[in-house]
């Protein structure tokens, strides 16, 4: 098993420890454009091996595409992070350019990938990897529900005073400030819901924290986050990799589910060693339909920015 991660910044970088720590493949590729950074964040994390005992081989790249020949999994992180009041929208410009070129130069090497996208705006990005380069639609994948999802429970954990890892809950739509839609109707603690310990006041602050958790993030980091963007990318390819069937939140592909039709946007799917295997239906209610409706409008909205690029 081979996994490349493209962009060694923070997230990139953080992706490649977590999937290297949990022996994910034999080989990790980590490439960047900028000189020596993949090579030498690479070196730093091989010699954590000993220490923390893995065995996969870490290599760095300098935008050498041949290293990653025959890449299973493919994650790309690359173009620029969202700054201090900046929204993931407004990063389209340039990272659009930048996403299209790594996902032509992975394939002309690894034809067979299966293509995890992380830049922002994260669901256009996704939808213009998939139309650039007409893969079949199972195989590329949007990562940001998972981590809005992992986000929402933090919060939730934190208004309940639980742990996060007895929470079930989800976040769907889009993966901007206004286009997530977490799920509270559906959320339990352990099977009970959890609207039997917040009230509605409570559940509609921890919605709102979750949808601009990201934001948070940037405004005390001044760049946005890797912790949790690295854990949620790497659980979803160990869900590959190990063939695992888990149901994640992905940016994929509608044709009709969820009442939509030529978007990539969150929807609940079976990640397996296929890519995304299936789209379940958690039957929206009205209200729920209506903002998944308005974050695809959104969505659209940004993507139709795509023509309008010299790309
Ligand atoms: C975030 C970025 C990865 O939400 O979109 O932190």
């Amino acid at each position: 098993m081979k996994i490349t991660v493209v962009g060694a910044g923070a997230v990139g970088a953080t992706c490649a420890d977590n999937i290297a720590r949990k022996e994910l493949c034999d080989e990790l590729v980590l490439l960047d454009i900028k000189e020596g950074i993949a090579e030498g964040k690479a070196i730093d994390m091989m010699q954590t091996a000993a220490l923390l005992g893995y065995d996969t081989k870490i290599v760095g790249s300098t935008n050498d595409y041949t290293k990653t020949t025959g890449t299973d999994v493919a994650v790309i992180t690359s173009g620029i992070p969202r700054k201090p009041g900046m929204t993931r929208e407004e990063l389209i410009g340039i990272n659009a350019g930048i996403v299209k070129g790594v996902t032509q130069n992975i394939l002309k090497h690894s034809p067979n990938a299966i293509i995890i996208i992380i830049s922002n705006p994260m669901d256009t990005m996704t939808y213009l990897a998939l139309q650039s380069s007409g893969l079949p639609k199972n195989r590329i994948i949007g990562m940001g529900g998972i981590l809005d999802s992992s986000r929402f429970k933090y919060y939730l954990s934190t208004a309940i005073g639980c742990t996060s890892t007895d929470l079930q809950g989800v976040v769907v739509g889009g993966h901007g400030d206004t286009t997530m839609i977490p799920l509270t109707r559906l959320a339990t603690y352990q099977g009970s819901p959890v609207s039997n310990y917040l009230d509605a006041e409570t559940l509609k602050k921890v919605a709102a924290d979750t949808m601009v958790g990201g934001a948070t993030l940037t405004g005390l980091l001044g760049t946005s986050a890797w912790y949790a963007p690295g854990a949620a990318t790497a659980a979803l390819v160990e869900s590959i990799v190990r063939d695992e069937k888990k149901l994640f939140t992905c940016c994929v592909s509608l044709e009709g589910e969820y009442g939509q039709t030529g978007i990539c946007l969150g929807v609940p799917v079976i990640i397996g060693r296929n890519g995304w295997e299936k789209i379940i239906d958690y039957k929206l209610n009205e209200e729920e339909q209506a903002a998944f409706n308005k974050s695809a409008e959104a969505v659209r909205n940004m993507n139709s920015v795509l023509s309008t690029l010299s790309i």
